[in-house]
């Protein structure tokens, strides 16, 4: 296991960019697979996550390759081979649900496993779904965790109501009706990423939103597409959280998405007093991603309420948007978040445990979560329990501690963020 000891910091200061967006590059090296002919792709992420999406693409016979910066993928049209092998997931979620989705449109079988993060995460949510259009999918431990094996084949289209917002259920419904009979509704109570539905009508299918409902019809023609992804802004967070907390700090993170269902985080830092400055190069109506560059400069900040139809605009920044409670004026209060008891890692436990390990004031019961600033943070040991968004806003915690903080298995920002902690030390200022 790896460590990682970050000092404090007298300020925060420069401009970088950050690696592309975590969903997006799932999903484009998806679509490309699905297309037909050639999808280039140029700044997607490569990291752990996506590495585990274009692997089990490849064992399922699709040719990906890496070409001037770029990786590009052949298209199979829909129809992919029998695996060899037992796909494996590792540690990402979000190629898990997707592919399951993928795969209920497939006329063979295929068994997923993941890693023990992976495997002790909820798949009932999207497994109950694809079994309702038609799928057959179980497991040694039931329909809710891998392993599962799924056979797919002929399915219809249905009209699904979500129990719980997540774009990945969405995303892998969608997929699926992509090779059902008839239309696909997915109807959502709380808006998520809309990733999916951007990629989809970019690379040509047949989709139509209205309000919160979505349907996709099967029969259109995937084109391969020439895509640029923009910079991760659940990445561009942790760097703009710093900047919020550390006095005197001014970043600057260009070249990130601004997709208005993913800016959520900016939204609470400006509620809470932080300086903003956003430019945006594109119209955020625009089908493909919105990018820009994105500005905090420190100001006091106050603690804010943050209700529950709120929590899927920030459901990957809420750790670090905890850290930056623990240094705002009175009390923050973030309601309804029990979805985070099931990421990588139960988020809710995890970053209590690493602040209140920092000197932080803050308790959860239940789904709320209720910190009071600001407290003077003071360095410690933390653990990342194995956790890529945990590591990344306890080490942050620590450039506003007093004395250094040592970050335990910092190595699992590998999954969504190569070189975090480096580039985290290129701006502190000691
Ligand atoms: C993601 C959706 C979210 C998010 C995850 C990525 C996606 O998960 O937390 O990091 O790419 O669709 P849920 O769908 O489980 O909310």
């Amino acid at each position: 296991m790896a460590n990682v000891t970050i000092h404090p910091a007298r300020k925060v200061q420069g401009e970088i960019s950050v690696p592309g967006d975590k969903s997006i590059s799932h999903r484009a090296l998806f679509l490309g697979a699905l297309a037909r002919g050639t999808t280039r792709i140029t700044q997607g992420l490569d990291a752990a996550d996506c590495r585990t999406t274009a692997r089990a693409l490849e064992d399922l016979g699709v040719e990906i390759r890496r070409e001037k910066g770029a990786v590009l993928v052949e298209g199979r049209g829909g129809k992919f081979s029998k695996p060899q092998r037992e796909l494996e997931m590792g540690n990402s979620g979000t190629t898990t649900r997707l592919l399951l989705g993928i795969l209920a449109g497939q006329p063979f079988g295929a068994t997923l496993k993941g890693d023990p993060s992976l495997s002790a995460r909820p798949m009932g949510r999207v497994t109950e779904p694809l079994s309702a259009m038609g799928a057959q999918v179980g497991g040694p431990n039931g329909k809710d965790r891998l392993p599962l094996t799924i056979q797919g084949g002929a399915l219809r289209g249905i009209r699904y109501a979500l129990p719980v917002p997540s774009a990945q259920v969405k995303s892998a419904l969608l997929l699926a009706g992509l090779f059902a009979q008839g239309p696909t509704t997915v109807v959502e109570p709380a808006v998520t990423r809309d990733h999916t539905e951007r990629i989809l009508k970019r690379f040509g299918a047949d989709l139509a939103v209205e309000g919160t409902a979505v349907t996709v019809r099967p029969g259109a023609k995937l084109k391969g597409q020439d895509l640029r992804i923009p910079g991760d802004i659940s990445s561009a967070a942790f760097f703009l959280a710093a900047a919020a907390i550390v006095p005197d700090s001014r970043v600057t993170v260009s070249g990130v998405g601004l997709n208005p269902t993913r800016t959520g985080f900016l939204e609470l830092l400006k509620r809470m007093g932080a300086k903003i400055e956003m430019t945006c190069h594109d119209a955020v109506h625009e089908e493909w991603e919105p990018t820009g560059n994105v500005s905090v400069s420190f100001s006091p900040l106050a603690g804010i309420v943050v209700e529950k139809p709120f929590i899927p605009a920030v459901i990957d920044e809420l750790p670090i948007f905890l850290t930056v409670a623990t240094q705002a004026k009175g009390q923050t209060v973030v309601r309804g978040a029990g979805e985070l008891r099931v990421k990588e890692t139960d988020r809710i436990r995890s970053m209590v445990s690493g602040l209140t390990a920092l000197g932080a004031k803050i308790r959860s019961e239940g789904e709320t979560i209720t910190v009071e600033g600001p407290t003077p943070l003071k360095g410690a040991g933390v653990d990342s329990l194995g956790d890529h968004r945990t590591a990344m806003a306890l080490g942050v915690a620590g450039l506003a501690a007093q004395g250094p903080t040592t970050v335990r298995g910092s190595e699992w920002v590998e999954i969504s963020f190569p070189g975090f902690f480096e580039t985290l030390k290129g701006l502190a200022r000691r």
